[in-house]
């Protein structure tokens, strides 16, 4: 191939890029009014499923869960991830239906992931989507309590899920962090 060639492919490719940068500054409309399109809602569906479940393949989570545990996972639940994601008989605050994506419901969502996959979402958080981390501030007892919390989710019954946010006396002994 000539270098002639070469630098007409190289035009070619840079005028593309030149394009498609101006095509998302001016026609993307980033308005979270805005819907993502079908093909676009797929993509970063498709891209996350398949990060997070290769990702969290090597964490390593207890055999069993205390009752201790679930319900010190429910008051975190409570406190950190229900205004996005509701809960057993509890709507998402109203100004989370404003974002894009839309934090699903996670009493029917979790049933999709794995336990190991909740830890790694809880962990470190979704890029680009609203979806916080985490990791940076609460410890592994407390991402396992999430995580053992979040995962029995989805056969929870309302009054279950009031009894055990009702933030009766199992008195942390560190002061929350939410
Ligand atoms: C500020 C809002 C917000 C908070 C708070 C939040 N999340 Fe999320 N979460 C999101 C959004 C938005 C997504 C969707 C990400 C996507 O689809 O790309 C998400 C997705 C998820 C998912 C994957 C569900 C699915 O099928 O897409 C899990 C699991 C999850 N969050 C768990 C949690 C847990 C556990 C907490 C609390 C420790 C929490 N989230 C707190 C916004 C939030």
């Amino acid at each position: 191939m000539g270098s002639k060639t070469i630098g007409a492919a190289l035009g070619v490719v840079a005028t593309l890029l030149v394009g498609i940068a101006i095509w998302l500054s001016v026609a993307y409309n980033v308005a979270a009014t805005d819907m993502h399109a079908d093909a676009v809602r797929w993509t970063l569906d498709t891209t996350m499923h398949r990060s997070v479940s290769s990702r969290a393949q090597d964490i390593d989570l207890p055999e069993s869960v205390s009752d201790g545990m679930l319900s010190q996972g429910a008051e975190h639940y409570a406190a950190s991830c229900a205004h996005c994601h509701g809960g057993p008989g509890v709507e998402p605050a109203t100004w989370s239906r404003g974002m894009r994506p839309e934090p699903p419901h996670l009493v029917e969502a979790a049933a999709e992931w794995e336990p190991k996959e909740i830890y790694w979402i809880a962990e470190n958080g979704i890029k680009m989507s609203g979806m916080p981390a985490f990791g940076p501030h609460h410890g592994r007892e407390e991402l396992l309590a999430i995580t053992a919390f979040v995962s029995q989710l989805p056969g929870l019954s309302p009054e279950d899920y009031t009894a055990m946010t009702s933030g009766g006396g199992h008195g942390g002994t560190a002061a929350h962090s939410e």
